[in-house]
């Protein structure tokens, strides 16, 4: 019709069904994974005030937690440990009965292989410092004898029946070490899920209450500047040299450039974590009333996805996955 556009894209928009039909973007719960904190001789789930509704659970209520997410559909589950006692060198990550690995067998044998069972290989939630890594006498975090306890901690969560173990604390050469000393050890079958692109963020800040972190400085030494793209790229290319099986960006949505262009270089799995404090915005803003919580949860997954990770960690995995199919 004369003065009238022809192009009319809103056709596609007009129904529900219409809208479902050329969605282009799914997230479903088989692509969520769930972080849950697990705290050494807790007798009962300590809430964390900086994230309302999650838990530094017990050893009873992990296992009801796990059951829980696989009930609901969730992809995977990625365990942290808070210990009763830390140190300089992180000893309670290498401990076969220490609080990570007590978790990783507990899950493990109330789940099965029902979902994937992964653990956060780190040394932060362990060391007295706070650091990812062990220091130098002078106090920097000493990258090549970190890589030799993180090869340590690697098998022992191995030994504990792990599916898939992530080293985040990007020291360099982290998967290599890793990789070498799981298939010396016979365990060429777990996967590695590298925490590749991981930024210096503040982003991180209510986590630091989930795991008790000790931390008193930064850790801008070896996590990456937000100010670079490149060095994702970078980091990316290695950890795939490296053996990484799946590789993942952290944060997510103030990386939403760094998940596509990851996207679109590799063609292993790529994963995007939606951190602690993504999380705790949204629930502030929305106990205030200032936004739908439901709504905007959903539209943060989505766009997570449409920027092209197929695996989102997040904290509302079991809670979202019950709205998605
Ligand atoms: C390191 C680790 C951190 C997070 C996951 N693994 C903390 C850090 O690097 O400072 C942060 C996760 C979150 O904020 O939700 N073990």
């Amino acid at each position: 019709m004369a003065g009238y556009p022809d192009e009319r894209p809103r056709r596609l928009r007009r129904t529900p069904a219409l809208r479902r039909l050329v969605a282009q973007t799914r997230v479903s719960s088989a692509d969520l994974v769930l972080p849950l904190f697990v705290r050494e001789g807790a007798v009962e789930p300590t809430p964390i005030a900086a994230m309302p509704g999650v838990v530094q659970h017990t050893r009873e209520t992990l296992r009801k937690a796990a059951v829980e997410a696989v009930a609901a559909g969730v992809g995977g589950l990625m365990l942290f440990g808070v210990p009763a006692s830390k140190d300089a060198a992180g000893s309670g990550a290498t401990d076969p009965d220490g609080v990570l690995s007590v978790a990783v067998r507990d899950v493990v044998a109330e789940v099965g292989d029902a979902t994937v069972v992964m653990a956060d290989l780190c040394l932060d939630e362990f060391t007295d410092h706070g650091h990812c890594g062990v220091l130098t006498a002078d106090g920097a975090v000493d990258n090549d004898a970190t890589l030799a306890r993180y090869a340590e901690m690697a098998v022992v969560l191995a030994e504990s029946g792990v599916h898939v173990v992530g080293p985040s604390g990007m020291m360099d050469g982290q998967v290599a070490a890793v990789r070498s000393a799981l298939d010396l050890a016979g365990h060429d079958d777990i996967a590695v899920l590298a925490y590749a692109a991981k930024y210096a963020s503040a982003f991180y800040g209510p986590f630091r209450e989930a795991v008790a972190s000790s931390l008193t400085g930064d850790r801008k030494s070896y996590q990456q500047d937000p100010a670079n793209l490149d060095e994702a790229l970078r980091e990316v290319a290695l950890d795939v040299a490296e053996g990484a099986d799946m590789v993942m960006v952290k944060p997510a949505s103030s990386y939403l450039d760094v998940v596509r262009r990851v996207a679109d270089a590799v063609s292993v799995p790529v994963a995007a974590y939606q951190v602690s404090g993504e999380y705790s915005m949204v629930e502030a803003a929305a106990a205030n009333g200032w936004i739908d919580r439901e709504r905007t949860i959903l539209e943060t997954l989505t766009s997570i996805r449409r920027a092209g990770a197929q695996i989102v960690l997040t904290y509302w995995a079991v809670e979202a996955a019950g709205w998605l199919e």
